[in-house]
């Protein structure tokens, strides 16, 4: 089976094609085109996302990333087809369909010109577009895109959720990984489905969510941990700009963090900050109130050196990720777990993945975390996701809307 992939929930633009063989008892997964644009840097002037600059930005990039993803897959030969013209029916649907999007309706049919004029190698068998959750005006322009696509190639569509992506892309069997040391690794590379043991707990980490997950058996999910304010990854972004260091500033605190680590591994704190709800017999998190102690400290000291902020941010990821192995390793004992997955973009973060492996060893389960590059938002959780959901017989949509709130 071929997979398209799209996603375009927050500020990366990305599509990715999947081959699946489904003989064995373990389905292979195999990348053939993987492209992504991150618009950080654009972004980046305001500190965080902003959703109509995010909108625009998929808008424009959604259709080369689409051209050079099939290119790179190799599944069509351009202009390598009978010419066929696309009918005046479905050259106005397609525009009705991409009505609030003029700009991307305009690159779109003139691509799509190309295409149907083109020899497919192997058909797309299912387009997997996020719908949820994510910034809606954002999720829209994916949405569209996949209809348009769906309309003009005939491909069905199946709505997936970007949080079941950054879940599923985190049961890959990495042994199994292959063409590793080659040149094009990360365009070609295999996978294998790995066989869950269940019930497992997933922590879902990123700039919009911090859920503790109760995953019973595959697809099914119980949502029993939440966050009461922040996200974490929007505390990590939050402090970091405090500390004056450039968005994203996950990576940038983390980097910091573990200087100061190596620098001073048994250094007591000098600027101690609180672990939010580590006491509260509940499986909830807050990470506002951590943000406000990182104002305040920083307000208190007059010459916020790198040496300081060092100090600061190796307090902040500690206090935050004794929080979060807390919690899990609470959710793992009361519902007798047996596997402990992570996923979303914090999941990148070195300290987390080194403190969650020692967790799940201490409590001798299995311990599943995505790939260092697929921990943060990409296609390939989508087109995984997609696959995964079709193999469990979910029908194809096409009256379905992007929904900013969707939950697992
Ligand atoms: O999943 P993701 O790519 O996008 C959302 O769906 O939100 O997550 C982005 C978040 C950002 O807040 C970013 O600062 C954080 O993930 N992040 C990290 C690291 N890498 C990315 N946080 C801590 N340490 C990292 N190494
Ligand atoms: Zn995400």
């Amino acid at each position: 089976m071929i997979i398209l992939g799209i996603e375009t929930s927050c500020d990366e633009t990305a599509v990715c094609i999947i081959e699946t063989d489904d003989n064995s008892t373990f389905p292979k997964i195999k990348i053939l085109g993987n492209q992504l644009y991150s618009q950080v840097i654009l972004h980046a002037q305001y500190g965080g996302v902003f959703p109509m600059i995010a909108k625009r930005e998929h808008a424009k990039n959604l259709t080369p990333l689409l051209e050079k993803c099939l290119e790179e897959s190799k599944i069509i030969q351009i202009n390598g087809g009978e010419e066929t013209k696309i009918s005046e029916h479905k050259i106005q649907n397609i525009k009705q369909i991409l009505i609030r999007e003029p700009g991307l309706y305009e690159q779109f049919i003139e691509w799509a010109e190309i295409i149907k004029s083109s020899k497919w190698i192997k058909k797309i068998d299912a387009i997997a577009v996020t719908n949820g959750p994510g910034l809606e005006p954002a999720l829209w322009v994916g949405v569209c895109f996949a209809k348009a696509l769906s309309k003009l190639l005939n491909i069905p569509i199946i709505p997936t959720n970007h949080m079941e992506g950054h879940i599923v892309v985190a049961t890959l069997l990495k042994s199994k990984i292959k063409n590793q040391n080659e040149k094009f690794a990360n365009e070609k590379k295999e996978y294998e489905i790995k066989n869950i043991d269940f019930p497992a707990i997933a922590l879902l980490i990123s700039g919009g969510h911090t859920q503790l997950v109760l995953v019973k058996e595959n697809l099914k999910y119980e949502i029993i941990g939440n966050t009461k304010d922040d996200a974490i990854g929007e505390a990590f972004d939050k402090a970091a700009r405090i500390l004056g260091l450039p968005y994203p500033g996950g990576p940038q605190i983390s980097k910091l963090a573990e200087k100061e680590r190596q620098e001073f591994p048994n250094k007591v704190p000098p600027f101690p900050l609180p672990r939010p709800m580590i006491h509260s017999h509940n499986l909830d998190f807050s990470f506002s109130g951590i943000k406000t102690a990182v104002l305040y400290t920083v307000q208190k000291i007059p010459n916020l050196t790198d040496q300081i902020k060092q100090e600061i941010a190796r307090e902040f990821e500690d206090a935050v990720v004794e929080v979060i192995v807390k919690k899990t390793k609470e959710a793992v004992e009361q519902f007798g777990a047996q596997t402990i997955i992570i996923g979303g973009g914090v999941s990148a973060n070195k300290k987390i993945r080194n403190d969650f492996a020692k967790l799940a060893e201490d409590l001798n389960i299995e311990f599943l975390v995505p790939e260092i590059s697929e921990s943060t938002d990409n296609a390939f959780m989508i087109a995984l996701a997609g696959y995964i959901n079709i193999k469990a017989g979910k029908k194809p949509e096409i009256e379905f809307k992007a929904k900013g709130n969707l939950s697992l």
